[in-house]
């Protein structure tokens, strides 16, 4: 099975859990959720942006899997900060997933401006009723983490960020892990772009795959990684991975392929709203 951390505030959470996004609302997002729980997933990631909260939120609780024994972590979209909206937005996701209660809600992206304390205090209020059992952040850079924490009564128990080999956000991993906030690798695979020198020989030395070596680097790391796939295969594989251990020299190689390059946006910059993208899916339900 898969191990747990233990989060600043003791709730436990599985290393791995199952990204979604680009999973398509309906029949690919609702098996996808089911294959992974056949496989051992307990934990799985959306956002309202992912516009397939419907078909998770069906998935889980039509799996047959007790709610407690599963947790879904869902998030804030930027058209949406800002105390009041924040309620609202938060009512809207746990009436499309159809739930009591959502495991982990995050802000999706800092904005780079000050409007995510109104959402913060928001969050803290969920978070006291016990409507949401996990509130963090996404994107937060070390000086966005350090201006909420300054400010808020109930720090961040998650950061959810790019980290893979081509991306390696170092300090920031290491503020996080100063500060006890567990940080939660985004596109861990680089979308499956992972034959680079040296992972296919990493790889091939511990009879694993590209994919399973760089998972099992991240969580060495001490990081919780977030893999998508919808295909059930490699869901197996992507969850093989407590089974063997990257010596010293697979780390300090795999630490090496950092270029500092991003694969996404910069959260210093990252404004968008995708409006069309909230028109498209206008009627089911989404936006807030
Ligand atoms: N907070 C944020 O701003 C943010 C941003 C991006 C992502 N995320 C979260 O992080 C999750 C992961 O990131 P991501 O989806 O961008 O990228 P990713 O997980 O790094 O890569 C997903 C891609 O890799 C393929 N893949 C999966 N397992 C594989 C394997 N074993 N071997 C080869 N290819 C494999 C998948 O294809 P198939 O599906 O066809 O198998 C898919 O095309 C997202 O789904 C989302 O939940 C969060």
């Amino acid at each position: 099975m898969i191990p747990e951390f233990t989060l600043n505030n003791g709730v436990r959470v599985p290393a791995i859990s199952l990204g979604t996004y680009r999973a398509k609302d309906g029949e690919e997002a609702y098996r996808s959720v089911l294959s992974a729980l056949e496989q051992g997933y307990r934990s799985f990631d959306t956002a309202m942006f992912y516009f397939n909260e419907v078909s998770i939120g069906k998935a889980l609780r039509e799996s047959g899997v007790p709610r407690s024994a599963v947790q879904v972590t869902t998030k804030l979209w930027n058209d949406s900060h800002g105390y009041e909206k924040t309620h609202k937005a938060f009512e809207a996701s746990l009436e499309r997933l159809g739930l009591e209660y959502i495991d982990e809600y995050l802000i999706h992206w800092p904005l780079a401006d000050d409007e995510y304390l109104g959402s913060w205090r928001a969050m803290e209020e969920l978070y006291k009723a016990g409507s949401i059992k996990i509130i963090g952040v996404s994107n937060f850079m070390k000086h966005m983490l350090q201006s909420l924490m300054a400010q808020c009564e109930i720090k961040p128990m998650i950061d959810q960020i790019e980290f893979n080999p081509q991306f390696q956000p170092n300090s920031l991993i290491a503020f996080c892990q100063e500060n006890g906030i567990l940080a939660e690798a985004w596109r861990p695979l680089q979308k499956g772009a992972l034959d680079r020198a040296p992972i296919p020989e990493i790889a091939a030395k511990h009879g694993k795959t590209n994919a399973q070596a760089v998972l099992r680097w991240l969580y060495q790391r001490g990081v919780r990684t977030l893999p998508k796939t919808t295909h059930k295969e490699r869901m197996a594989e992507n969850m093989d991975i407590f089974d063997f251990m990257l010596d010293e020299g697979d780390v300090a190689a795999l630490n090496e392929m950092n270029t500092s390059v991003r694969t996404a946006e910069s959260p210093d910059e990252f404004v968008f709203m995708g409006e069309k993208l909230i028109e498209k899916f206008r009627g089911q339900g989404y936006p807030c």
